[in-house]
């Protein structure tokens, strides 16, 4: 486990980043800095890659994995973008959207990626991840860097945390801005389904396109396959929309309140505040040794709807797995 943090002095940016080549192209895996959570990636044209990824993460091959691009030229080597598509990638990229489109038949894409399905996901992220992505010319294949089914780390500890048999090389580029993973769309049937609900919401979607965007969730055929019903799960057992928590229980607040609470999620009820502290705060009250997580209620509007799917699953029954 090594965790370079190149933001300071004393590191040199471009040989960290020829580093992280070389160990990408001998098909090892890095732990790497994105706006939404940190992911764990490896080459997505090399299946040996890929496989390390599913079994580090100990995650189900039926679920497939995102492909990050440097951009829509990269992207446009692996999938078929229709104009609606094209523009949202325009407006969107570099930045927290999954596009999911369909495949090219010579993608040079590796099977275990996609799952065996026909469509692929794509994003391009901002900041280092996207430069690494340019300097390695190909693109890295990078989910959440977590346990499959466990809460997505949104800084370099956490990734170390998460794996620490392992190692790894981490880029730290300090914490995420966003805090939640992307918002994932489809184009189909002349439409815009929101498959993972993110930072970038249905009205932004909207704003770019003639096209209807709808949500998945109300169609339960349309979800991502990976999108379990547990999942972001932290060892403690998390309540959702609670005011006042049992004896056992501590409260993660939001908003101006009183009583009896270790941690606000944002004082001031400020949606990306909350959004970008969640995953940190509940490893925090995790570690603490919590028996149990009472989350304050959070408006279901704007950021608050990505939030709010992210503690439901949280606070869900973990028979489940498979989660990303
Ligand atoms: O913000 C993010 O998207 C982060 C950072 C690291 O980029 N990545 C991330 O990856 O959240 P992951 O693997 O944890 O979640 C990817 C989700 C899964 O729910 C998976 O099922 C879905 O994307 N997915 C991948 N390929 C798909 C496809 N072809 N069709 C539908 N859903 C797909
Ligand atoms: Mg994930």
């Amino acid at each position: 486990m090594q965790i370079i943090d190149f933001q300071t002095d004393s590191v040199n940016f471009q040989s960290v980043i020829a580093r992280c080549c070389t160990v990408l192209e001998n098909g090892e895996l890095l732990g790497i800095p994105t706006e939404t959570v940190y992911g764990l990636a490896g080459d997505a044209t090399n299946g040996q890659a890929v496989a390390k990824i599913f079994e580090l993460k100990q995650r189900p091959q039926f679920n497939p994995l995102i492909a990050h691009v440097s951009g829509l030229e990269m992207a446009q080597t692996l999938g078929q973008f229709c104009e609606s598509a094209q523009k949202l990638a325009s407006e969107f990229w570099p930045g927290p959207l999954t596009l999911v489109v369909p495949q090219l038949p010579h993608s040079p894409i590796h099977d275990l990626v996609s799952a065996g399905l026909s469509t692929i996901a794509m994003r391009c992220p901002g900041g280092p991840a996207r430069q690494l992505i340019e300097a390695y010319g190909k693109p890295l294949a990078a989910p959440s860097a977590n346990r499959s089914g466990k809460v997505s780390p949104s800084c370099a500890d956490h990734v170390a945390s998460e794996f620490p048999a392992n190692n790894l090389l981490i880029l730290d580029g300090g914490p995420c801005t966003v805090g939640l993973e992307s918002t994932i769309a489809k184009i189909e049937q002349e439409q815009i389904i929101i498959l993972r609900t993110g930072s970038i919401g249905i009205n932004e979607l909207a704003a770019v396109t003639s096209l209807p965007v709808i949500y998945a969730s109300k169609n339960a055929e349309l979800v991502a396959p990976g999108m379990m019903v547990s999942h972001y799960a932290p060892r403690a057992k998390v309540i959702a929309n609670c005011k006042t928590p049992p004896k056992n229980g501590i409260l993660l607040g939001y908003g101006p309140q009183t009583g009896d609470m270790e941690l606000n999620l944002s004082p001031k009820g400020n949606l990306h505040e909350a959004a970008s502290n969640l995953y940190a705060y509940l490893r925090q009250l995790d570690d603490a040794g919590h028996d149990t997580i009472c989350i304050a209620p959070i408006p279901d509007e704007g950021l608050g709807i990505a939030i709010n799917d992210r503690i439901k699953r949280a606070a869900a029954p973990r028979q489940n797995s498979g989660g990303t």
